[in-house]
């Protein structure tokens, strides 16, 4: 989302409710007062409250899904910090005694059978020593047995002194127990979707009337929603400059258009040129522009440019058009007769030329073939200029046209031109083979498999060895998930001498291995493909771009996590740098799902929403896309746009990628378990399993582990049969499968191990936090807190809040006092905390992505986050907050 817009975002469309809150509170000043706040997820109870809550001290809690077994917890949540022996020594020795079970630092020896009327009494004695106060507790649809025993309690025996007690919670998910209990005592708040007008508020009028009426249909005005879906703002318009030019005196206005035609950087002799006046006077010219500070000297080179290319282009664009044709005419002459290389030449001749020259076409040809690999989209223009002026068609220029088109992402004029081009070719023409691969692979990621595969055979036909065209076929059976029947083609590949083929099909070949065979056979292969990859130069690495995204994804099968991670983020860079476009949807994938796998999730939401928003993918990959996006959520704790996401991942994906689909399903797996829809997660997995590769399988019998506590045993099973032991990655799995099925320390201590040495910080996490537990449960409260630590540290380093603060909430339930939020500073990560701190000191984003070597997209990103994180919706607020740390 852009973040200059969701700056300025405020609370929509709740003032009724607040006012409401606001009503009941000042009632609460004297009186025990209960309220409950309603509605779907997603409609904004939390955020509500935070505003509610902004300007008020509360004791808060919240309920969590895996903690309904735990009595109180919520309410130990909240009150935790403030009951302390100061507290205890107000209560009797009999309520004290009660209550340690609840809170150890009451030092009571914990109470196994309690008579429970007591000790709602004592919890209600609790409460009362802390009145006068508000307590807000979230999600208490989770809440466990002994809290909701106490409202109902509470509502019986109300509190004989002032206290405001909020409860939120989402309706169809409550106990019956609770929401009778609240039907006669408590105010209710109900949360119902935002208006038409409230969601017009909330995205401004930067977005389109057309786009916000599409966003309020396909949110129902739910404001969780909208956040996921209001993610095309359009940029702020570009400030104008041509006021500053149109004080120009005439030599210098003059020269200033003779600049914008010359280039990026120009010398004054050549702008003599194309003014037509001497170089003493430019020169002049020079000394009044500079210090108006339109053009600035390249230090050290003699040569000037314009302060910024947006003046450039006013300038230009100031310039009569019949003008401008003229000089880029006498630019082109000058450079000729100087020798420029024709990538020089070529800017100008396209301005300038006229049809049937043919010294101009042959110039902007070697320009573009010069540059067609790096700059595929201005190649591309080239060639089409080149096409314009030629007085009859070339086909190895449309061929190589087609490719610079494709390559750039603009795959329906490449196909045609590729098809056109196909039908004119020789049967023995070099270019024939690559041409036809490549249309084919462009068919392929436009959603076209059929046709692409009949492309592919009817040139095979034709040419049976090519190696161009037997890649793609086993490309497109890989990612069809039908990599065995490519096995064939591989066999056949070109013997060891290294040629240009070698690392494509070393790169496809261990892809192949890795999901048709045993995996750990296959480590041989990738490992040998991977150092043929990093021995590539970069122009190589991009030319076989799809076959090692085959080859990252076989890395990550194996367990080899870095060596992917650094495979994702290079073809990214290359992909992006070079402007090669169409297969960045998948790298972007790939490098997000690394990105996940390494526990960095603030860089994997950045990698999807670049895919997502900027490219538009086609429905598969922008499925898979969502997938990590549910992955990446679930961890986060965000628990209904995870799951959300998942099931559109899933719809998006369909059949036509069944390894895609296959991660999917178990992304959505993992979201509902985090979310503890323990049932739904097993329902919805289990009739799918079979489709779903081994690998991924094994993953997916680990979180059943866990979701299907009836039967664990047979999930730990499955997964020991899938597993290779002799890979770290399978170790992981098996051995959680097991730690939660026998709730085993030693088990879950197993995996954490294999998952530190193959850097899976998230899964190395919960597996110490559930070995925490397990070592807890047993007594040994040393060795239990090492790992709940360590388990928190790892959580907050991931931004997995949710589970930091279960981790944390272990810790002290064992009796530890771990600050309650900690220093809210300590929440952001560094980055975020270098952003903050520019923001504080007044930086725009745009200033903050120059300092921090970042885009400005990146920066609005983290900036989202750190307002999440900090509660704020704008930039004083993060200052706000940053200053007040600063003074503790
Ligand atoms: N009235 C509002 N104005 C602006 N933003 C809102 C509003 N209500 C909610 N939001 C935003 O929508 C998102 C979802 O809200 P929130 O998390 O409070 O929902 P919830 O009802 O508590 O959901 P759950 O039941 O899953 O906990 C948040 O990003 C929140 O900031
Ligand atoms: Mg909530």
């Amino acid at each position: 989302m852009a973040v200059d817009h969701l700056e300025r975002r405020p609370l929509v469309g709740r003032a009724a409710e607040l006012a409401r809150l606001e009503e009941v509170a000042a009632q609460a000043k004297t009186a025990f007062r209960l309220v409950e706040v309603v509605g779907e997820p997603g409609t904004g109870k939390t955020r509500l409250l935070g505003e509610f809550t902004s300007k008020r001290l509360v004791l808060k809690g919240r309920a969590v899904e895996q903690e309904r077994e735990a009595p109180f917890a919520p309410l130990v949540d909240a009150l935790v910090d403030r009951v302390d022996a100061g507290l205890a020594s107000r209560l009797s020795e009999a309520e004290t005694q009660l209550l340690a079970s609840a809170f150890p630092v009451l030092e009571g020896t914990a109470q196994e059978a309690v008579v429970k009327p007591r000790l709602y009494r004592a919890m209600r004695s609790l409460l009362r020593e802390l009145a006068p106060a508000t307590v807000v507790l979230d999600d208490v649809h989770w809440a466990d047995e002994a809290t909701i025993e106490l409202v109902d309690y509470l509502v019986r025996h109300p509190l004989p002194a002032p206290m405001l007690l909020v409860l939120a919670y989402r309706p169809h998910q409550v106990s019956f127990r609770l929401s009778r209990a609240l039907a006669d005592q408590a105010v209710k708040i109900e949360l119902g979707p935002l208006s038409k007008a409230d969601v017009d508020q909330l995205l401004g009028p930067t977005v389109s009337p057309h786009a916000r009426n599409r966003l309020y249909e396909e949110s129902g005005g739910n404001p969780f929603y909208l956040d996921t879906l209001a993610r095309e703002l359009p940029e702020s318009a570009r400030a104008t400059l041509a006021g500053e030019l149109a004080g120009l005196g005439t030599t210098e206005a003059l020269v200033a258009k003779a600049a914008a035609v010359a280039g990026e950087s120009f010398e004054p002799s050549v702008i003599a040129h194309v003014a037509e006046v001497s170089e003493q006077a430019v020169l002049q010219a020079f000394d009044d522009l500079v210090a108006r500070d339109v053009l600035r000297e390249v230090e050290g080179s003699g040569r000037f440019r314009f302060r910024h290319g947006v003046l450039r282009q006013v300038a230009y664009d100031g310039a009569a058009a019949g003008w401008r044709h003229g000089a880029h005419t006498r630019i082109a002459a000058y450079l000729a007769k100087v020798g420029a290389p024709a990538t020089r030449r070529a800017e100008h001749v396209v301005r300038s030329a006229k049809y049937g020259d043919v010294e101009a076409k042959d110039t902007l040809v070697t320009a573009a073939r010069a540059i067609a690999t790096n700059q595929p989209a201005k190649a591309a223009s080239w060639y089409e200029a080149a096409r314009q002026l030629a007085t009859e068609d070339d086909v190895d220029i449309r061929t190589e046209l087609a490719f610079c088109h494709g390559v750039s992402g603009r795959i329906m004029p490449a196909l045609e031109m590729f098809g056109a081009a196909l039908k004119t070719m020789p049967e023995d023409h070099e270019s024939r083979a690559p041409a036809a691969a490549f249309a084919a692979l462009l068919a392929h990621l436009r959603g076209e498999h059929d046709w692409a595969r009949l492309l592919l055979t009817s040139e095979l036909n034709r040419q049976p060895e090519a190696p161009p065209l037997r890649l793609q076929l086993v490309l497109d059976a890989a990612m069809k998930g039908e990599a065995r029947t490519a096995k064939p083609f591989l066999d056949a590949a070109p013997d060891d001498d290294r040629n240009r083929w070698t690392v494509p099909f070393a790169a496809l070949n261990a892809y192949v291995k890795t999901v048709e065979g045993n995996r750990f056979d296959a480590v041989k292969a990738v490992n040998d493909a991977a150092r043929m990859v990093d021995a590539s130069d970069d122009d190589e690495f991009l030319t076989w771009l799809p076959a090692i995204h085959m080859l990252s994804w076989a890395e990550v099968l194996i367990g080899q996590h870095r060596l992917a991670l650094r495979h994702f983020t290079k073809a990214v860079d290359l992909a992006r740098d070079n402007g090669h476009l169409y297969f960045l949807p998948q790298l972007l994938h790939g490098l997000s799902f690394a990105y996940v796998v390494a526990g960095r999730t603030a860089d994997g939401l950045a990698a999807v929403e670049e895919a997502l928003e900027s490219m538009h993918p086609q429905a598969g990959i922008r499925g898979a896309l969502l997938g990590v996006w549910c992955q990446l959520q679930s961890w986060r704790g965000q628990h209904a746009t995870a799951v959300r996401a998942g099931r559109r991942a899933i719809a998006a994906i369909g059949d036509a990628h069944p390894p895609l689909a296959s991660l999917a399903r178990n992304q959505l797996l993992l979201a509902q378990v985090h979310a503890g829809n323990h049932a739904k997660a097993v329902e919805e997995i289990r009739e799918h399993l079979p489709k779903i590769d081994p690998y991924t399988r094994l993953a997916s019998c680990c979180l059943l582990a866990k979701a299907d506590t009836a039967h664990a045993k047979h999930w730990a099973e499955e997964a020991d049969r899938l597993a290779d032991g002799r890979l770290d990655v399978d170790v992981v799995f098996r051995d959680m499968a097991a730690a939660y099925a026998d709730n085993d320390a030693d088990k879950a201590l197993n995996a954490a191990a294999a998952a530190e040495r193959i850097g899976m910080p998230l899964w190395e996490a919960t597996a110490r936090l559930h070995a925490g537990t397990c070592l807890a449960r047993d007594g040994r409260r040393d060795e239990a807190l090492r790992e709940l630590q360590a388990a928190a540290a790892m959580f907050n380093v991931c931004e997995a809040s949710e589970l930091h603060a279960t981790a944390v909430r272990e810790q002290r339930r064992l009796g530890v006092r771990v600050p309650h939020t900690g220093a809210l500073a300590n929440t952001l990560s560094p980055r975020e905390l270098d952003v903050a701190e520019l923001v504080c000191a007044g930086s725009t984003n745009q200033q903050i992505a120059e300092k921090l070597v970042l885009s400005v997209r990146t920066v609005e990103t983290h900036l989202t986050h750190i307002f999440a994180k900090l509660g704020v919706t704008n930039r004083a607020g993060v200052a706000r907050v940053l200053a007040s740390q600063n003074e503790d």
